[in-house]
Protein backbone atom coordinates (compact mmCIF):
# COMPACT_ATOMS: atom_id res chain seq x y z
CA UNK A 1 0.00 0.00 0.00
CA UNK A 2 1.26 3.31 -1.10
CA UNK A 3 2.21 5.54 1.83
CA UNK A 4 -0.53 9.16 1.07
CA UNK A 5 -1.27 7.69 -2.13
CA UNK A 6 1.81 8.51 -3.47
CA UNK A 7 4.73 7.78 -1.64
CA UNK A 8 6.29 4.13 -1.21
CA UNK A 9 8.32 3.17 1.83
CA UNK A 10 11.76 2.83 1.67
CA UNK A 11 13.96 3.29 4.72
CA UNK A 12 13.25 2.30 8.02
CA UNK A 13 13.68 4.86 10.78
CA UNK A 14 16.41 2.88 12.66
CA UNK A 15 18.39 3.09 9.10
CA UNK A 16 17.86 6.60 8.58
CA UNK A 17 19.21 7.10 11.98
CA UNK A 18 22.75 5.26 10.87
CA UNK A 19 22.93 7.14 7.91
CA UNK A 20 23.05 10.38 9.57
CA UNK A 21 24.86 9.70 12.35
CA UNK A 22 27.73 8.37 10.26
CA UNK A 23 27.73 11.19 7.79
CA UNK A 24 27.92 13.89 11.05
CA UNK A 25 30.78 11.69 12.49
CA UNK A 26 32.27 11.59 8.61
CA UNK A 27 32.66 15.36 8.21
CA UNK A 28 33.28 16.02 12.05
CA UNK A 29 36.52 13.13 11.92
CA UNK A 30 37.37 14.89 8.66
CA UNK A 31 37.61 18.52 10.50
CA UNK A 32 38.96 18.02 13.67
CA UNK A 33 41.61 16.46 11.44
CA UNK A 34 42.64 18.92 8.73
CA UNK A 35 44.59 21.26 10.59
CA UNK A 36 47.24 18.07 10.82
CA UNK A 37 47.55 18.54 6.88
CA UNK A 38 47.90 22.82 6.31
CA UNK A 39 48.30 25.69 7.94
CA UNK A 40 45.43 26.79 5.82
CA UNK A 41 43.46 25.59 9.06
CA UNK A 42 45.38 26.82 11.33
CA UNK A 43 42.57 29.27 12.78
CA UNK A 44 40.93 26.12 13.85
CA UNK A 45 43.49 24.91 16.57
CA UNK A 46 44.18 28.85 17.51
CA UNK A 47 40.16 28.91 18.04
CA UNK A 48 39.04 26.02 19.65
CA UNK A 49 42.34 24.55 20.75
CA UNK A 50 44.36 21.62 19.43
CA UNK A 51 44.32 19.63 22.14
CA UNK A 52 40.34 20.05 21.96
CA UNK A 53 40.14 18.83 18.74
CA UNK A 54 41.93 16.07 19.17
CA UNK A 55 39.71 15.01 21.82
CA UNK A 56 36.96 15.68 19.27
CA UNK A 57 38.41 13.41 16.58
CA UNK A 58 38.30 10.62 19.36
CA UNK A 59 35.20 11.48 20.55
CA UNK A 60 33.51 11.24 17.12
CA UNK A 61 35.68 8.00 16.17
CA UNK A 62 34.46 6.40 18.79
CA UNK A 63 30.64 6.86 17.25
CA UNK A 64 31.65 6.41 13.41
CA UNK A 65 32.80 2.20 15.14
CA UNK A 66 29.97 1.69 17.36
CA UNK A 67 27.49 3.03 14.67
CA UNK A 68 27.39 0.75 12.55
CA UNK A 69 27.01 -2.44 15.11
CA UNK A 70 24.46 -0.44 17.15
CA UNK A 71 22.64 -0.40 13.41
CA UNK A 72 23.06 -4.00 12.58
CA UNK A 73 21.42 -4.78 15.84
CA UNK A 74 18.39 -2.35 14.83
CA UNK A 75 18.02 -2.47 11.40
CA UNK A 76 19.74 -5.62 10.14
CA UNK A 77 17.52 -7.04 7.12
CA UNK A 78 16.11 -3.83 6.03
CA UNK A 79 19.01 -1.51 6.79
CA UNK A 80 23.00 -2.54 7.11
CA UNK A 81 22.52 -5.91 6.00
CA UNK A 82 20.42 -5.16 2.79
CA UNK A 83 23.93 -2.53 1.86
CA UNK A 84 25.89 -5.58 1.91
CA UNK A 85 23.71 -7.89 0.54
CA UNK A 86 23.18 -5.53 -2.23
CA UNK A 87 26.54 -5.09 -3.02
CA UNK A 88 27.04 -8.50 -3.34
CA UNK A 89 23.77 -8.31 -6.13
CA UNK A 90 26.39 -6.48 -8.32
CA UNK A 91 25.78 -7.92 -12.00
CA UNK A 92 25.63 -6.95 -15.41
CA UNK A 93 23.04 -4.56 -15.36
CA UNK A 94 24.95 -2.56 -12.80
CA UNK A 95 27.70 -2.47 -15.16
CA UNK A 96 25.48 -1.18 -17.99
CA UNK A 97 24.13 1.02 -15.72
CA UNK A 98 27.76 2.43 -14.86
CA UNK A 99 28.47 3.08 -18.52
CA UNK A 100 25.64 4.94 -19.06
CA UNK A 101 24.65 6.90 -16.20
CA UNK A 102 27.33 9.38 -16.48
CA UNK A 103 25.31 11.38 -19.29
CA UNK A 104 22.81 12.19 -16.69
CA UNK A 105 25.39 14.52 -14.64
CA UNK A 106 25.86 16.87 -17.58
CA UNK A 107 21.88 17.35 -17.45
CA UNK A 108 21.51 14.48 -20.45
CA UNK A 109 18.80 11.73 -20.00
CA UNK A 110 20.67 8.52 -20.88
CA UNK A 111 18.96 5.79 -22.94
CA UNK A 112 18.54 1.96 -22.51
CA UNK A 113 19.52 1.80 -18.78
CA UNK A 114 18.02 -1.64 -17.39
CA UNK A 115 15.39 -1.50 -14.03
CA UNK A 116 17.88 -1.33 -11.41
CA UNK A 117 17.26 -3.33 -7.49
CA UNK A 118 16.79 -1.27 -4.00
CA UNK A 119 20.41 0.22 -4.83
CA UNK A 120 21.25 1.62 -8.45
CA UNK A 121 24.80 0.39 -9.96
CA UNK A 122 26.42 3.07 -8.44
CA UNK A 123 25.14 3.16 -5.62
CA UNK A 124 26.65 -0.02 -5.20
CA UNK A 125 30.35 1.05 -5.72
CA UNK A 126 29.56 3.86 -3.24
CA UNK A 127 28.35 1.36 -0.61
CA UNK A 128 31.41 -0.97 -0.92
CA UNK A 129 33.82 1.83 -1.26
CA UNK A 130 32.59 3.27 1.98
CA UNK A 131 32.75 -0.01 3.58
CA UNK A 132 35.87 -0.96 2.79
CA UNK A 133 37.31 2.32 3.85
CA UNK A 134 35.84 2.80 6.42
CA UNK A 135 36.97 -0.76 8.06
CA UNK A 136 40.76 1.04 7.03
CA UNK A 137 39.93 3.98 8.43
CA UNK A 138 38.99 1.87 11.72
CA UNK A 139 41.75 -0.72 11.78
CA UNK A 140 44.83 2.60 10.71
CA UNK A 141 43.21 4.83 13.64
CA UNK A 142 42.99 2.35 16.07
CA UNK A 143 46.75 1.28 15.29
CA UNK A 144 47.43 4.57 15.80
CA UNK A 145 45.64 5.73 19.03
CA UNK A 146 46.20 2.38 20.66
CA UNK A 147 49.60 0.40 19.09
CA UNK A 148 52.35 1.87 20.79
CA UNK A 149 54.57 -0.84 22.58
CA UNK A 150 51.84 -3.69 21.06
CA UNK A 151 52.50 -2.66 17.36
CA UNK A 152 56.22 -2.11 15.77
CA UNK A 153 56.89 1.50 14.89
CA UNK A 154 57.47 0.31 11.30
CA UNK A 155 53.49 -0.94 11.07
CA UNK A 156 52.70 2.19 12.76
CA UNK A 157 54.09 5.22 10.44
CA UNK A 158 52.90 2.96 7.49
CA UNK A 159 49.19 3.68 8.92
CA UNK A 160 49.63 7.49 8.81
CA UNK A 161 49.09 7.85 4.65
CA UNK A 162 47.08 4.63 4.87
CA UNK A 163 44.13 6.39 7.15
CA UNK A 164 45.18 10.34 5.48
CA UNK A 165 44.43 8.27 1.81
CA UNK A 166 40.98 6.59 2.79
CA UNK A 167 40.15 9.66 4.52
CA UNK A 168 41.07 11.76 1.15
CA UNK A 169 39.43 9.37 -1.33
CA UNK A 170 36.22 8.60 1.11
CA UNK A 171 35.44 12.24 0.94
CA UNK A 172 35.95 12.90 -2.69
CA UNK A 173 33.30 9.97 -2.84
CA UNK A 174 31.03 11.65 -0.19
CA UNK A 175 30.89 15.16 -1.85
CA UNK A 176 30.26 13.11 -5.18
CA UNK A 177 27.60 11.45 -3.21
CA UNK A 178 25.91 14.47 -1.94
CA UNK A 179 25.95 15.86 -5.40
CA UNK A 180 24.36 13.08 -6.51
CA UNK A 181 21.73 13.46 -3.63
CA UNK A 182 20.96 17.04 -4.04
CA UNK A 183 21.85 18.09 -7.52
CA UNK A 184 20.74 14.95 -9.99
CA UNK A 185 18.41 13.23 -7.35
CA UNK A 186 16.70 15.40 -5.36
CA UNK A 187 13.92 13.23 -4.95
CA UNK A 188 15.68 10.51 -3.15
CA UNK A 189 16.78 12.76 -0.28
CA UNK A 190 12.65 12.33 1.13
CA UNK A 191 13.79 9.21 1.23
CA UNK A 192 16.67 9.43 3.88
CA UNK A 193 14.34 12.06 5.47
CA UNK A 194 10.80 10.21 6.21
CA UNK A 195 11.77 7.23 4.64
CA UNK A 196 9.39 7.62 1.41
CA UNK A 197 10.00 8.08 -1.71
CA UNK A 198 7.46 9.07 -5.03
CA UNK A 199 6.25 5.93 -6.62
CA UNK A 200 7.35 7.75 -10.31
CA UNK A 201 10.90 8.38 -8.93
CA UNK A 202 11.13 4.69 -7.45
CA UNK A 203 9.40 3.04 -10.71
CA UNK A 204 11.72 4.96 -12.75
CA UNK A 205 14.96 4.39 -11.00
CA UNK A 206 14.59 1.04 -9.23
CA UNK A 207 12.32 -0.81 -11.47
CA UNK A 208 13.04 -4.24 -10.13
CA UNK A 209 12.61 -3.40 -6.58
CA UNK A 210 9.30 -1.91 -7.46
CA UNK A 211 8.57 -5.48 -9.42
CA UNK A 212 9.34 -7.18 -6.60
CA UNK A 213 7.51 -4.78 -4.24
CA UNK A 214 4.32 -5.99 -6.66
CA UNK A 215 4.89 -9.71 -6.52
CA UNK A 216 5.37 -9.59 -2.58
CA UNK A 217 2.07 -8.27 -2.53
CA UNK A 218 3.21 -4.59 -0.72
CA UNK A 219 2.02 -2.37 -3.95
CA UNK A 220 -0.40 -2.78 -6.76
CA UNK A 221 1.01 -2.14 -10.03
CA UNK A 222 -2.58 -0.04 -10.56
CA UNK A 223 -1.33 2.49 -7.68
CA UNK A 224 1.92 3.01 -9.01
CA UNK A 225 0.57 3.85 -12.34
CA UNK A 226 -1.74 6.48 -10.82
CA UNK A 227 0.70 7.95 -8.17
CA UNK A 228 3.30 7.82 -11.18
CA UNK A 229 0.95 9.99 -13.49
CA UNK A 230 0.12 12.72 -10.79
C1 LIG B 1 24.67 16.05 3.35
C2 LIG B 1 25.14 14.84 3.25
C3 LIG B 1 24.43 13.65 2.65
C4 LIG B 1 23.27 13.56 1.92
C5 LIG B 1 22.35 14.69 1.48
C6 LIG B 1 23.04 12.16 1.64
C7 LIG B 1 21.95 11.64 0.98
C8 LIG B 1 21.66 10.28 0.81
C9 LIG B 1 20.45 9.75 0.26
C10 LIG B 1 19.29 10.57 -0.25
C11 LIG B 1 20.55 8.40 0.27
C12 LIG B 1 19.47 7.39 -0.17
C13 LIG B 1 19.64 6.94 -1.59
C14 LIG B 1 18.56 5.95 -1.97
O1 LIG B 1 17.57 5.80 -1.28
O2 LIG B 1 18.73 5.28 -3.02
C15 LIG B 1 21.84 8.06 0.82
C16 LIG B 1 22.34 6.78 0.95
C17 LIG B 1 23.65 6.50 1.32
N1 LIG B 1 24.56 7.39 1.86
FE1 LIG B 1 24.31 9.41 2.03
N2 LIG B 1 24.08 11.44 2.15
C18 LIG B 1 24.96 12.31 2.77
C19 LIG B 1 26.15 11.98 3.40
C20 LIG B 1 26.74 10.73 3.36
C21 LIG B 1 28.08 10.44 3.83
C22 LIG B 1 29.06 11.47 4.41
C23 LIG B 1 28.28 9.11 3.60
C24 LIG B 1 29.49 8.26 3.89
C25 LIG B 1 30.62 8.69 4.33
C26 LIG B 1 27.08 8.57 3.00
C27 LIG B 1 26.91 7.26 2.63
C28 LIG B 1 25.75 6.72 2.09
C29 LIG B 1 25.60 5.34 1.66
C30 LIG B 1 26.71 4.27 1.70
C31 LIG B 1 24.30 5.21 1.19
C32 LIG B 1 23.64 3.97 0.58
C33 LIG B 1 23.99 3.84 -0.90
C34 LIG B 1 23.95 5.10 -1.72
O3 LIG B 1 22.88 5.73 -1.84
O4 LIG B 1 25.02 5.45 -2.30
N3 LIG B 1 26.15 9.59 2.89
N4 LIG B 1 22.50 9.23 1.15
Amino acid sequence: MLVNKKYIQRHKKGFIWFHWINAVCFFMLFLTALPLYSDWFRPLYDTLGARNLQYAHRFFAVIFIANPIIGLLFTAREGILRLIREVFRFGRDDIVFNQKFPAELIGREPEGIPPQTFYNGGEKMNIALQAVFWFLLVVSGLILWFGEGHISPAVRTWMIPLHSLCAGIGFAAAIGHIYLALGVNPDSLHGMLDGTVKAGYAAKHHGKWVEELIEEGKVTREEIQRASQE
